[in-house]
């Protein structure tokens, strides 16, 4: 596939080979801090969005276009898996996401669907082909999927939740429960990825978005092992990211499940963690999102920073420890990404 791309950069640095610039793009690239997304959006719901091949493309291409980011990133949502398995999701403004099903006993997760329900997420791999065709070669486009803990704790909490309180219960009280329906959401997930590089992605990312929120021993036992069977089991002809909040803590249990890239969040000095890794391994991150609410100079102070100290390191894909804000200005985004691409190693 990279032999195609008129720019593999990403690729290349997610393959750990040496590039003359690190490669760059962000998580949420496509959203509510551009005008043009509203424009799309006051039109449709967020699910009709992701729904329709032709609107998925539209919003994917949005960053493509104004930012000159060296990556794509499939337009839809993580819990776009939990919806198929049955979830009754909807997207409020303001609010975020809601299922108003949620899963909180054994019948409740017995009602769930689990890899048959992929049949559900064809309107996916038809967008990745439109997607595919407007990008024309250009540059990568990358899939992903919600990582089963992530997952989870939307099913069982109904929602977004700052303190995990009845997923933390589950896993605490009725750790066979928790199993079952992370067993199901990784046995869907499988299938999904697989038909997301089956229908032309050039890279997969997995996030587990909630990690940070978990122990050690937990984060392994109903996170990592997960995380692990689903990476065993992937068609490995593209590049695989492991992307959680709380990475740089979990590095050596996500080395296990070997893949290509770690994309870590802001807590981590990069070069260090990279250095951790084995040789294979690239980084992805790690600027603190909340850089973009400041003065420009100060965008350019902190990239150059980071930039300084991964200086001739192979296997370096910029980006920010989590996503863009709704509220974070265009032109201070644009201006991080021009930054960026200024930079040679
Ligand atoms: O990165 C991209 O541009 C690709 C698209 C993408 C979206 N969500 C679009 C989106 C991706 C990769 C995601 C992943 C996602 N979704 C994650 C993992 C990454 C992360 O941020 O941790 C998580 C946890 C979700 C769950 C989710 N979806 C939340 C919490 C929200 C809304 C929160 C809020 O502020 O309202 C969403 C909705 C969502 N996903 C929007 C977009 C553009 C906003 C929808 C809208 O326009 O109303």
């Amino acid at each position: 596939m990279s032999t195609t791309l008129q720019n593999d950069l990403f690729i290349k640095a997610a393959l750990s080979q040496q590039t003359e610039r690190p490669p760059v793009w962000f998580m949420r690239q496509a959203g509510r801090f551009m005008p043009e997304y509203w424009e799309i959006k006051n039109k449709y719901t967020f699910l009709e969005m992701c729904k329709t091949p032709e609107i998925a493309a539209d919003v994917t291409m949005l960053p493509v276009d104004l930012l000159g980011i060296d990556a794509a990133i499939l337009f839809s949502d993580i819990l776009v898996t939990a919806e198929a398995m049955g979830g009754d999701l909807s997207f409020e403004q303001g609010v975020g996401p809601r299922f108003s099903n949620p899963v909180r006993s054994l019948a409740d997760a017995q009602k769930l669907a689990g890899a048959e329900s992929i049949d559900k997420l064809q309107y996916v791999a038809d967008a990745i082909k439109e997607i595919q065709n407007r990008l024309n070669g250009s540059i990568p486009l990358i899939g992903f999927a919600g990582a089963p803990f992530t997952i989870l704790s939307y099913l069982v909490e109904g929602g977004s939740t700052r303190d995990f309180k009845r997923t933390k219960l589950m896993l605490n009280n009725e750790p066979e429960l928790a199993h079952l329906i992370l067993q199901k959401i990784a046995d869907l997930t499988i299938a999904y990825l697989n038909m997301q590089i089956e229908a032309g992605v050039n890279a997969v990312q997995l996030f587990d978005s909630w990690a940070a929120a978990l122990s050690w021993n937990d984060y392994r036992d109903f996170s990592h092992n997960y995380n692990k069977y689903i990476l065993d089991n992937l068609k490995r002809t593209v590049p695989v990211i492991s992307f959680a909040k709380g990475a740089s803590v979990f590095a050596p249990l996500i080395v296990e499940s070997k893949p290509d890239v770690i994309s870590v969040d802001w807590n981590a000095d990069l070069l260090n963690l990279k250095k951790s890794l084995p040789e294979v391994m690239a980084v992805q991150g790690n600027l603190d999102p909340f850089i973009m609410y400041a003065d420009k100079p100060v965008i350019k102070k902190k990239i150059h920073e980071l930039f300084e100290r991964m200086r001739g390191e192979a296997g370096f894909i910029c980006n920010l420890g989590h996503g863009i804000s709704p509220d974070m200005r265009f032109d201070h985004v644009k201006f991080a990404i021009d930054t960026i691409k200024e930079f040679r190693y």
